[in-house]
């Protein structure tokens, strides 16, 4: 229990020491663009901490991620065999951070082409931080993966306006949304993820990966409220949110199937809900 609570504060140290390094890094590299307000001082400084806590994240996130996307996860249990349609389609990506899993999709598609199943055809992933965008960018260029995955450096609230690349996601249009720690992130879910909701086909389905609030007991959530005080300025997100409650709640589902992964600690200061909805 004592590491359950004392990890949160473990990342946020890792933030702390991160604003020193981000001033650092862009004063030697005469990059003053990071300096000009304080939203794009605060970008950068997530960069610095993300590109060394995402690969923490990645490792802790695979064991349930890989089987949710490959449709083997049921009731926050990983499957031998599919139980559910793996990702396909027209999918979109939300806070996609540095394309963790942009490695995952290039094996999925080989696997898909050679199997003849059908996978993923195009992905669009969303990264409203100027910073990470660019690495991610960089990073799909360097895979050669250019012609399927395209990353639109807007908000989910921006998705809807034509994007620089020239791109918009229309009503109706997406089989996929995959949502892996994003949801913690954007602001106003009441008003952003009924957006996602109906950019989504009848059909369609949203693949989901997030922490969540801490509802074992009143003094589990109780610490858990206290520390999202520290939480949410140091790492830009919200530790409470209760997002099972409201992807429910966004409209008409054919099929839910959300629940804690298996095995995670009651004590979790970072708890996750993990599953896949259907319109
Ligand atoms: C905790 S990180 C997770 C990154 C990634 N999903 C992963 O698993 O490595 C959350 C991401 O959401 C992004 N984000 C913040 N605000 C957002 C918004 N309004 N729309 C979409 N993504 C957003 C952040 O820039 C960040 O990259």
């Amino acid at each position: 229990m004592i590491r359950e609570i004392l990890f949160p504060w473990a990342l946020m140290t890792v933030s702390a020491l991160s604003l020193p390094v981000t001033i650092i890094k862009f004063l030697v590299a005469g990059d003053l663009h990071a300096f000009t307000s304080w939203s794009t001082f605060r970008d950068a400084w997530f960069a610095v901490f993300w590109i060394n806590v995402g690969p923490l994240a990645k490792q802790t996130a695979a064991p349930n991620v890989i089987p949710l996307l490959q449709g083997r996860l049921k009731d926050g249990k990983v499957q031998d065999k599919v139980v559910s349609q793996p990702l396909h389609g027209t999918v979109l990506e939300i806070g996609r951070g540095v394309g963790m899993w942009t490695q995952f999709y290039q094996k999925t598609i080989d696997e898909a082409e050679k199997e003849g199943t059908a996978g993923p055809d195009k992905i669009y992933a969303s990264e409203p931080n100027r910073f990470l965008a660019a690495t991610l960018k960089k990073h799909v260029k360097t895979a050669n993966f250019e012609e399927v995955y395209h990353v639109l450096p807007v908000g989910v609230e921006g998705l809807g306006n034509t994007t620089a690349s020239g791109t918009k996601i229309e009503p109706e249009s997406l089989d996929c949304i995959v949502t892996v720690q994003g949801l913690c992130c954007i602001p106003e879910p009441e008003k952003n993820l009924p957006l996602l909701y109906r950019y989504l086909k009848k059909g369609g389905h949203w693949y989901v990966f997030e922490h969540v609030r801490n509802d074992e007991s009143t003094i589990l959530s109780g610490i858990q409220s206290f520390t999202e005080i520290f939480w949410k300025p140091m790492i830009c997100c919200h530790l409470c949110r209760d997002t099972a409650k409201t992807l429910r709640g966004l409209g008409e589902w054919e099929e839910i199937d959300l629940a804690p992964p298996q095995g995670e600690s009651p004590y979790e200061m970072i708890p996750h809900i993990v599953g896949t909805l259907v319109k």
